[in-house]
């Protein structure tokens, strides 16, 4: 069992919809953590756990240990290097945002220049599934910096695969992300036929996610599939760049990836057709237009697998 731990000074940048829930986890549990966001008002509800919200990055430079969870790698890039203007730095750094291999590893070498231990830790799990306790990472770098850090990963969830050395665990978390967007297509695929052929959607899913082939995800995305609930989990463009990352080490390593590249550019169609701003499994709506049905809500109660 993980123990609250308050012994390293903890910093953390970026609390997005991802970022702001998992150093609540950390400031729930008792320890020391100041957070820093761009846009300040997102972070200051914070407070009320015992986070210290800060106004400039560079506050967190002498921390122990400084997590980051932002968006692309350009953005980790910037905020990486507004923290290590001045002279102090932190022990290590924990990077948790999806970016690519090359990204990682160019960061691996700026931290390592300045002797700061470097994790590339990227997560599973929207901030629903964070707020149940069910976030996991993928961890991977030097052996001893994971193990002094894993207390801090099992608070946030429910613990850490180690993969080994590098940047190894940005090409797992890349290959997850291509199966949720080419999963979740195929899900709306054969939920708009059921429809079609005249089964209710919560009695398709309820099926399925009884049968061996339903999942913690499928069952999660259940209530919006049935009730068209497509307040944002995980942004169309992100999942976008998260294909697009698939698709460049499929390049880069010679991996065929058909499956991904077609469901890469339906994920394209949506946001050519403006469908930026509400959660990716809008895909469903795409399925049903392209499908000639006219989606209605169900209102039904089902259930999302996570509360209980
Ligand atoms: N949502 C999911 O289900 C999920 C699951 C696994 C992994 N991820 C990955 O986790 C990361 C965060 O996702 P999210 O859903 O939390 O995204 P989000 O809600 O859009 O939050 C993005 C965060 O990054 C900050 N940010 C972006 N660009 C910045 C810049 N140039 N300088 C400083 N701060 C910047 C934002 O600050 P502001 O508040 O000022 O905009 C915000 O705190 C992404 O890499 C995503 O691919 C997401």
């Amino acid at each position: 069992m993980p123990t609250p731990t308050d012994t390293l000074k903890l910093g953390w940048i970026g609390a997005g919809r991802k970022g702001y829930e998992m150093a609540a986890r950390l400031a729930r549990g008792g320890c020391d953590i100041a957070v820093w966001n761009r846009t300040k008002s997102k972070a200051e509800p914070l407070a009320k756990y015992g986070a210290k919200v800060v106004d400039a990055l560079q506050e967190l430079a002498a921390k122990d240990i400084v997590f980051c969870m932002v968006s692309t790698w350009e953005d980790v890039k910037q905020v990486m290097g507004k923290l290590l203007e001045n002279k102090q730095k932190p022990k290590m750094v924990i990077e948790c945002s999806s970016i690519s291999l090359e990204g990682s590893a160019e960061l691996r070498r700026l931290l390592n220049e300045k002797q700061i231990q470097y994790l590339a830790a990227p997560v599973s799990g929207n901030a629903k599934v964070i707020k149940a306790g069910k976030l996991t990472f993928v961890v991977s770098g030097p052996k001893a910096a994971y193990e002094a850090a894993r207390p801090y990963l099992d608070m946030m969830g429910v613990g850490s695969s180690y993969v080994g050395e590098g940047e190894l665990s940005r090409i797992v978390k890349i290959c997850h992300n291509v199966m949720l967007g080419v999963v979740t297509q195929s899900l709306c695929e054969i939920t708009i036929l059921a429809e079609k052929a005249g089964v209710p959607r919560h009695a398709f899913l309820d099926f399925l996610n009884k049968s061996v082939m339903g999942s913690m995800f499928t069952r999660y995305k259940t209530p919006a599939l049935v009730n068209l609930d497509f307040h944002v989990t995980f942004t169309p463009k992100l999942l976008r760049k998260d294909m697009d990352l698939g698709l460049d080490a499929g390049r880069r390593f010679e991996v065929p990836m058909p499956v991904a590249a077609l469901t890469r550019d339906l994920i394209q169609q949506m946001i050519g057709h403006g469908m930026t701003e509400e959660d990716f499994s809008t895909l469903l709506l795409m399925q049903a237009k392209a499908s000639g049905v006219a989606l209605k809500p169900e209102n039904k109660e089902v259930g999302d697998g996570l509360s209980s």
